[in-house]
């Protein structure tokens, strides 16, 4: 309504106007007079973010539209009404939108260039500076303004808050101990904070486009993975100084954008999905070489799940109607599951269902959750639910596990518990009718289980994992998930590690 307010009436005089601005001012001129101080000349970024397409794809046109001529509130991004034509932001939203002529240059000059030591390396205290259980803390992001919250997992209460990179990517990754979480952003900011003195003690840009990180088991190594350019980055995990950056090229030759990135602790490595590549990279970290080993594999595979021994690796086929199970020594297919509406294997969980392990993933396009036996690879159950589903997670101590609706049109606010005995689909909740609701968490003890509101005014609400009430709302903007550092650093098998 806003802006036809302001648009809609434009008069002739205004448009005779915008059209003489509009052509004696190029976009480009425009870019460059406007934009490029915070945006960067070359569009990477700089103090605002990066503009490609690539890292708007989240942010539709209008609303692109709308934040040039309006703005954003509590942010440094100005208004342009003003200043700038309808024609001119719109020809600029265009100009935002199109492909840069070639893969920009991010390589080690760059990362190293933006190297950042807030706080020298182990001069801080090896001891909380708060006296919660720093295992049993929670590490909430709110993607709503950019924000992190420390949250208490016993008494339920934030114990600090702090800004983030803009749009962090993927989850946040925590060091063996528990101690240092790592994130990653959207426009490929690397950030290294210290939960114990509640601080960033270390950044560097690993890339321009980022999908995620990991961090080794050993502790010594985080591995990027990167949209922009086609590359892996290994940094130290100690200052976050770039150890390698791998170009990412298949057998064929051709560049490859990185999909995801884990790590496989049982194994000592690395493994990379790869997008535009039939492969898939493992790469040891214990020595200093980090080479890569390619496993070729028979289809493009976009999202992966790991059995708990880390010896099988399943990955989602592009088609999304199978998965591949790929046995890692070997490098060989040795099973193809039927999975019929692209499952979002990434928060996949596993459990013992009558002394078997079974895995089970919700499915993206289709509202079913699928029940695998590992021992056989076959589907034993297929769980109905209301709509198509995101997130999956349960807890060792838990005999639920609970699912969205987030991918379903009208069903976006229901979670839905499963029974892990029986397989049985025996509660719907609405945690707020209309408002949608995602991603679960545990606590470290499995008694209560954390649910995000996923409103820009949204909340965490916390379950009592055996009563399935509520028993506590917080305030949270847009909680896009959270992670129990206990749960993650012993790789429970009711979450994603
Ligand atoms: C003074 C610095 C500054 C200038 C000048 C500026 N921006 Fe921004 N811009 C920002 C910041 C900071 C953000 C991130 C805002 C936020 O936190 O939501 C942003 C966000 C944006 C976004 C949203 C990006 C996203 O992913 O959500 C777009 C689009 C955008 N700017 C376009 C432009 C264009 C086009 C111009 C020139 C006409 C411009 N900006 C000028 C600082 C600036």
């Amino acid at each position: 309504m806003m802006k036809k307010f302001l648009y809609g009436g434009i008069s002739a005089v205004g448009l005779l106007l915008a059209f003489e601005a509009a052509a004696d001012q190029s976009v480009e001129k425009n870019y460059a007079d406007f934009c490029a101080a915070c945006h960067g000349a070359e569009r990477l970024g700089g103090a605002g973010t990066a503009l490609l397409p690539e890292n708007l794809a989240r942010l539709r046109r209008p609303d692109a539209f709308k934040t040039i001529a309006e703005g954003r509130n509590a942010s440094q991004m100005p208004s342009f009404a003003d200043k700038l034509a309808k024609e001119e932001i719109q020809a600029l939203v265009d100009f935002i939108y199109k492909p840069l002529p070639e893969v920009p240059a991010w390589g080690a000059n760059e990362i190293n260039a933006s190297h950042q030591q807030h706080v020298p390396s182990g001069s801080l205290p090896d001891k909380p500076v708060f006296s919660a259980d720093p295992l049993n803390l929670f590490v909430v992001v709110e993607l709503g303004d950019h924000h992190a919250t420390i949250l208490d997992g016993d008494k339920f209460e934030p114990i600090y808050r702090f800004k983030t990179r803009f749009a962090l990517h993927g989850g946040p990754k925590f060091s063996p101990g528990g101690r240092f979480v790592y994130f990653a952003s959207r426009d490929g900011w690397i950030s290294k904070f210290d939960i114990y003195n509640l601080k960033v003690v270390a950044e560097i840009r690993a890339g321009i486009n980022t999908r995620n990180l990991a961090v080794s088991g050993d502790g010594k190594t985080v591995l990027v993975g990167n949209y922009l350019p086609h590359s892996l980055v290994l940094l130290s995990a100690e200052d976050l100084s770039l150890i390698k950056m791998i170009p990412v090229v298949g057998q064929d030759g051709k560049s490859s954008r990185v999909s995801a990135v884990y790590q496989a602790e049982p194994r000592g490595s690395f493994v990379a999905a790869l997008k535009d590549a039939k492969e898939v990279w493992e790469i040891p970290y214990g020595g200093e070489d980090f080479n890569v080993r390619r496993i070729a594999t028979d289809d493009y595979l976009d999202d992966f799940f790991f059995d708990q021994a880390y010896r099988h690796m399943i990955g989602a086929a592009r088609d999304g109607k199978k998965g591949l199970v790929i046995d890692l020594n070997s490098g060989r297919k040795v099973a193809v599951l039927d999975l019929p509406g692209m499952p979002h294997l990434g928060s996949g969980i596993t459990w013992e269902y009558q002394g078997k392990p079974v895995m089970a993933t919700p499915n993206l396009k289709e509202p079913v959750v699928s029940v695998i036996d590992m021992t056989t690879w076959n589907t034993i159950k297929q769980i109905k639910t209301l709509g198509g589903g995101f997130f999956m997670r349960s807890h060792e101590n838990s005999p639920y596990a609970w699912t969205d609706g987030f991918n379903s049109t009208d069903n976006r606010d229901v979670m839905h518990i499963i029974d892990k005995r029986t397989l049985e689909l025996v509660k719907v909740l609405r945690p707020i009718p209309g408002k949608t609701a995602a991603h679960v968490e545990f606590t470290r003890d499995g008694k209560y289980v954390l649910i995000s509101i996923w409103e820009d005014d949204g909340a965490l609400l916390i379950y009592d994992a055996t009563t399935l009430e509520e028993v506590k709302r917080l305030p949270m903007k847009k909680p896009s998930g959270k992670y129990n550092v206990y749960n993650k650093i012993m790789r429970s098998a009711g979450t994603s590690h």
